[in-house]
C-alpha cells in the first residue's frame, strides 16, 4: 500500500493537512485516525469538517461514540471508539448501517472495532514528536488518490516523503 509521511509542526499544520484531505473527500470514504491520546485526531476531524463547510462546533465523540454532520455536500459520521470494549457493542449501535451508506466516516481508535471494519480509503497513523510536532503516515489503497494527495500535501508541507 502506498504511504506518505510528513511532520505536522503544530495544531495549525494539522488543520491545514485536514483541509488537503477534505479537498479530496468523496461520499462513502472511510478515514481511519490511529494514534495515542492527544495526538491530534479530533483536531484533524475539526479541520476536515471546517474545510467541508461546517461552521459549528466539533465535539469529541468520546462519550457519544458518534457525532453526525449533515453537510450540504454529504453526511459525515465522526466516531471515537475509545470506549468500545467489545466489537459486539458496535453491532448494537448500528455501526454497519453507518458504514454502509453514502456518508463519509472518520474513525478515531479504529483498532477497537477489530475486524468489524471494511478496508479504509485512507488510514492515518500518528506518532508524537518533540514538543508540538506530530509525525503522520497516510496509507492509501487507491493509486490515483495517493498521487493527488502526494502532490497536494507537497504544496503545503516541505517535510512530505
Ligand atoms: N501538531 C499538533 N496537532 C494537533 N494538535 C496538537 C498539535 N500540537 C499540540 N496539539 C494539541 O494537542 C491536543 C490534541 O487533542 P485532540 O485533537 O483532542 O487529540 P486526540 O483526538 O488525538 O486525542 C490539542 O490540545 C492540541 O491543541
Ligand atoms: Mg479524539
Amino acid at each position: 500500500m502506498a504511504s506518505i509521511r510528513l511532520t505536522l509542526d503544530d495544531e495549525a499544520a494539522t488543520l491545514r493537512c485536514a483541509g488537503v484531505l477534505a479537498a479530496c473527500a468523496q461520499p462513502g470514504m472511510l478515514l481511519l485516525l490511529e494514534g495515542p491520546l492527544a495526538a491530534g485526531k479530533t483536531t484533524f476531524a475539526r479541520g476536515f469538517l471546517r474545510a467541508l463547510g461546517h461552521l459549528g462546533q466539533v465535539k469529541s465523540p468520546t462519550f457519544t461514540v458518534v457525532e453526525s454532520y449533515y453537510l450540504p455536500c454529504f453526511t459525515v459520521h465522526h466516531f471515537d471508539l475509545y470506549r468500545i470494549n467489545d466489537p459486539d457493542e458496535l453491532h448494537y449501535l448500528g455501526f454497519d448501517d453507518f458504514l454502509a451508506g453514502d456518508a463519509l466516516c472518520l474513525i478515531e481508535w479504529p483498532s477497537r472495532a477489530a475486524h468489524a471494519l471494511p478496508s479504509a480509503t485512507v488510514a492515518i497513523h500518528w506518532q508524537l514528536g518533540v514538543g508540538e510536532s506530530r509525525e503522520i503516515t497516510l496509507e492509501c489503497g487507491d493509486e490515483n488518490l495517493y498521487k493527488t494527495l502526494h502532490v497536494e500535501l507537497k504544496k503545503c508541507f516541505i517535510s512530505v516523503l
